[in-house]
């Protein structure tokens, strides 16, 4: 399966580097015993069964049976070919590997991987447009009078659509894309009822959105005048999902696994300004409301973060929705807010890049001290009505905090500012917990992230035989002389489960070909995904270190043995037709037979 990339290159790249760093850029892991644990990124859980091994360099989802080393978990979760995987480690343990990516073959649909050619094609070209061409000036000064750095116009790959009707058609067509595909693809817009196509995209400046690999899927165009949309996006289609995409999500993702928090903007505008100021953990959601999807996307990588909204009277209700997602989600939040009802991107260009990040991000609020101003919208709290809703309202608030320090605190502040008895708001805070407790159950659900799971590998209630099987492939896996003595005490015979003799039919081939036990090697050399996920399963399996003989020939045992029943079973039913038959004679033979059989079990 290593195609022209050498097999001792490969194995090298694997072994110099360390799965649970690779698997951190995209997971939060914590260690528990040997093994580190997190939710897993193929399938939703909120407890996490996801584990990894740094011994053996696998790793293994109890939940879903995801599984494999690190060169398939890139694969699974990059949607990427082998050699692209195998590059992308190489770049990550710092070496030089090309390899010609045309000629790799890669698991999207054909459909798909050519929209994303296009776009991919697309915005090289679009950026080209603004950054080197006389057409694209008037744009680009635009950009740089907003306050955009030429090198996040770089990085975010900033372009231009030429003010045409057919610029795009036809450039995509010289190159063999097909227009109805490409109309598909959102780039394109079908003149109704008839054969013609335009370009969806004129005279916009052009942000390509990309996906978690970073690959661009679609485009965010936006107007220079006040033509309306003021930025029009490209629709939903086949690779454009924009309830799981988070803009800057494939650049913020190692930052923000670094710094353990992740900045959620409004818009992608402000993403890239907060980016050149320095702040390159920050993403936004594309025009939507957070989905949980996004939600998950952010889980796997952090419980922290910032909301960092723009300071309007909208801004702020969307940070107030947004926070009560994250917070039911449990994620820990803190809600930057910016004066002057500035978005920002406006801010930093106003006051500083420095200013932002210690007075904006830097100062954000808890939730709880976000909600105090919150609740204070739209009332005239020198208002006697005004007032008291107001303090029913923070009581409320204050009788969810689990923390009893806060609570104090917050009813302090309470009673400060209103000049009111401390006894008296502790009285009605407890009053309000208790009528609201019934209904509540929050408290178990408030947890922090712990991993809870016992991973049920070995538990899980499987006939004896396979228990064995699964024990044996354990043991071979961990030293090739128990493969061979498996292998002899088998005497020809075959385990009864066809992925566990599959498994050791490689296991054997791994082993004559000279290769050492190495739970992940043998990963990759299985051909099917489906066995190395039964590997990886077994591979988490917590065996003793020694594996006597008299151990082995047990398990051996408890595997031929199932092997009788079922033959014992055939036979039964054989001496039974003998019977309906009147072959008594038979009938006979076989009652021998099985009596044979049964003696040897
Ligand atoms: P804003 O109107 O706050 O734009 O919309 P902005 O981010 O400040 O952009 P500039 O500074 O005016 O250029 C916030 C987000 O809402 C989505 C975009 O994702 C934008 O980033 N939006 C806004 C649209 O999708 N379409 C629109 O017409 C407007
Ligand atoms: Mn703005």
């Amino acid at each position: 399966m290593t195609g022209r990339i050498p097999e001792e290159k490969v194995n090298e790249i694997r072994q110099s580097i360390d799965i649970v760093d690779v698997i951190g850029d995209y997971v939060q892991l914590k260690k528990q015993g040997r093994n580190y644990f997190g939710l897993c990124p193929f399938h939703g859980e909120s407890t996490p069964s996801f584990s990894v091994s740094p011994d053996k360099q696998i790793f293994h989802c109890f939940g879903c049976g995801a599984g494999g080393n690190a060169y398939t978990f890139l694969m699974d979760i990059d949607g990427i070919s082998f050699q692209e995987a195998v590059v992308k480690l190489a770049g990550k343990a710092g070496q030089e590997l090309s390899v010609d990516v045309n000629q790799v073959e890669t698991t999207a649909s054909r459909d798909e991987e050519k929209m994303i050619e296009a776009h991919e094609l697309l915005s090289k070209f679009y950026h080209h447009l603004l950054v080197n061409t006389k057409e694209g000036q008037d744009a680009l000064e635009y950009l740089l009078e907003r306050g955009f750095t030429r090198e996040s116009i770089d990085k975010f790959q900033i372009g231009w659509s030429l003010p045409s009707w057919e610029f795009t058609v036809n450039f995509l067509t010289k190159r063999g894309f097909p227009p109805d595909l490409m109309e598909q693809a959102g780039l394109l817009v079908k003149r109704e009822n008839e054969d013609h196509y335009f370009d969806r995209f004129r005279g916009r400046v052009m942000f390509p959105i990309r996906d978690h690999r970073g690959k661009t899927i679609a485009f965010s165009g936006r107007a220079m005048g006040g033509e309306e949309p003021k930025y029009l996006n490209s629709p939903e289609t086949k690779i454009f999902n924009k309830s799981s995409v988070l803009y800057n999500f494939n650049n913020a993702r190692p930052v923000i696994r670094r710094k353990s928090q992740a900045i959620l903007f409004e818009g992608f505008a402000d993403v890239i300004s907060a980016d050149s100021a320095g702040v390159e953990n920050g993403i936004a959601s594309m025009g939507t409301s957070l989905t949980p999807k996004h939600m998950q996307m952010l889980k796997r990588m952090t419980d922290s973060v910032v909301i960092c909204y723009d300071g309007d009277k909208a801004g702020i209700e969307a940070a107030f929705r947004a926070a009560k997602m994250l917070n039911e989600e449990q994620f820990n939040i803190r809600i930057s807010m910016i004066p002057e009802k500035l978005d920002p991107d406006d801010y930093i260009k106003k006051y500083s890049a420095e200013k932002f990040q210690n007075d904006v991000i830097g100062a954000s609020l808890t939730f709880m001290a976000f909600k105090l101003i919150y609740f204070r919208q739209g009332k005239n709290l020198n208002d006697e009505g005004d007032r008291l809703q107001y303090i029913e309202e923070v009581l409320k608030e204050v009788s969810a905090l689990q923390n009893h320090i806060e609570r104090d605190y917050y009813l302090r502040q309470l009673a400060d500012e209103f000049s009111l008895s401390l006894q008296a708001l502790e009285q009605q805070q407890k009053q309000i917990y208790f009528s609201s407790k019934k209904s509540d159950r929050r408290e178990q659900r408030n947890q922090d992230f712990a991993p809870r799971v016992q991973p049920k590998a070995e538990n899980k209630l499987f006939p004896a035989y396979h228990t064995a099987e699964r024990r044996l492939i354990a043991h071979m896996m961990k030293d090739p002389d128990i493969a061979f003595k498996v292998q002899n005490l088998l005497n020809g015979s075959s385990f009864n489960l066809d992925e566990h003799q599959a498994i050791i039919t490689y296991l054997f081939g791994y082993y004559e070909e000279g290769n050492e036990a190495d739970s992940s090697g043998f990963i990759q050399f299985l051909p099917d995904s489906r066995l190395r996920r039964v590997v990886s399963e077994i591979g988490m399996m917590s065996i003793s270190d020694e594996c006597s003989e008299q151990e082995l020939i047990d398990y051996v045992n408890q595997v031929l043995k199932h092997q009788k029943m079922l033959t014992i079973k055939e036979k039964q039913l054989a001496q039974k037709e003998a019977e309906r038959q009147n072959d008594y004679k038979k009938a006979a033979l076989i009652a021998m037979e099985i009596l044979q059989l049964r003696k040897s079990l």
